[in-house]
């Protein structure tokens, strides 16, 4: 229930006490830029976009990081925001490929358009995996960076590809460290971290080593929570639609969307309002599913084995053939197996079948093979 109210541009708007400025505004459909909140992570304030006047404070405070107060009044727009949030954002873009950024034709240009521009095609959001889904890309827009005052740092930076389901690309990387907290706060496993300084600065893990050498566990809570295209998966191929789901991976149950295109699942992210997960997925929900649905080896019809072999067969014939010979059995003659990747409901069922009706309390499940 809302217990505060503030005013944020002339408007009162409700909040509830424990809410930032930022969380404040947004759920008033307010729009200020940000780059390295997100929000299952802790306040952060490192890119300095999120600047505004409060009055009665000094200086330009930082929306996600400071307490929304009733009372509160609140500007998200003037001159002296507009300028610091301009040269912050420059000072990101130093380090960033951002010729199309700068480029009155970015948004006439697709993948393979032909860019007469003579710049270097990793400079380019068209051959980046987030272009068109790049938080970057709409924080200028909305800032209007159109020319860097500041000199670019061009040098190339390491690429770590030795991860098999996703790439770390330190050449877009803009050093939110959403990556970083997402590791520590969300998976608890602080595989990486932002190491040295000043231009040197990058995600890094112990020693240095490349992420297959390391603790990291792949479940790219990481990669999902990178704003630009540092961190994206080997396999993208973006949806038609998404259907929603629960994951069969084992039986915590979260929930997820499927990506789908020409019948086939192309990817998988977590629902944010999945009450077991909370948007959350490890290794074989996010990158699992996809390769066991699509694999070309997947039971799709049962097998009834004839003459030695294996012939597919329709459903009515399988259980008529399971009945007619289940039936010369009694009690503890007979076993069942059930599979971890059913649902529960199912599993339920089946170790009903199993006791009261063939009568047998030997049920078991592949998970302990
Ligand atoms: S991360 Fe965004 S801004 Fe940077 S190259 Fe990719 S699409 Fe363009
Ligand atoms: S994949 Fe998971 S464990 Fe590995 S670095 Fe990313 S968040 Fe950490
Ligand atoms: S890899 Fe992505 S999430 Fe991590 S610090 Fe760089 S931009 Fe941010
Ligand atoms: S995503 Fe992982 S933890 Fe969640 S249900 Fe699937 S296998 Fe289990
Ligand atoms: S979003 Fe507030 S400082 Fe980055």
């Amino acid at each position: 229930m809302s217990d505060i109210t503030l005013t944020i541009n002339g408007r009162e708007v409700k909040a509830n006490r424990g809410m930032t400025v930022l969380e404040a505004a947004q759920a008033a459909d307010i729009y200020i830029p940000t780059l390295c909140h997100y929000p299952d992570l802790e306040p952060y304030g490192g890119c300095r976009l999120c600047l505004v006047e409060i009055e009665k404070m000094r200086g330009l405070p930082t929306a996600c990081t400071t307490p929304a107060a009733d009372g509160m009044v609140v500007t998200t727009g003037s001159a002296a925001i507009d300028s610091v949030r301009h040269a912050s954002l420059e000072l990101i873009l130093t380090t960033h490929p951002c010729d199309c950024l700068e480029c009155h034709r970015r948004h006439r240009c697709g993948p393979y358009d032909v860019c007469l521009r003579h710049v270097a095609v990793t400079d380019r959001c068209v051959t980046c995996p987030a272009n068109e889904d790049c938080e970057l890309q709409q924080v200028v827009d909305y800032v209007g960076v159109h020319k860097l005052r500041i000199p670019r740092d061009t040098r190339p930076r390491e690429i770590d590809a030795s991860n098999p389901f996703f790439t770390i690309d330190r050449n877009r990387c803009i050093l939110c460290a959403r990556c970083v907290r997402a590791c520590q706060e969300i998976t608890c496993i602080g595989t990486i971290d932002m190491s040295y300084r000043g231009y040197a600065m990058k995600v890094s893990t112990f020693g240095d080593l490349p992420l297959i050498e390391t603790d990291c566990g792949s479940c790219g809570e990481c990669m999902v929570r990178c704003p630009v295209g540092a961190m994206f998966p080997k396999d993208i191929i973006r949806p038609e639609r998404e259907v929603r789901t629960v994951c069969t991976y084992c039986g915590v149950g979260c929930s997820m969307y499927l990506g789908v295109k020409d019948g086939k699942i192309t990817g998988v992210r977590g629902v944010r309002e999945g009450p077991v997960n909370h948007g959350r997925l490890c290794v074989k929900g996010r990158f699992g599913i996809a390769e066991f649905v699509n694999h070309p080896d997947r039971l799709t019809t049962p097998l009834i084995r004839k003459n030695g072999r294996f012939e597919e067969a329709s459903w009515e014939e399988a259980l008529d053939l399971v009945v007619a010979r289940l039936g010369k059995y009694r009690g503890d003659e007979v076993a069942v197996i059930s599979s971890a990747k059913s649902t529960n409901e199912d599993n339920y069922v089946m170790q009903k079948l199993a006791r009261a009706v063939l009568g047998t309390n030997n049920v078991d499940h592949c998970a302990r093979l």
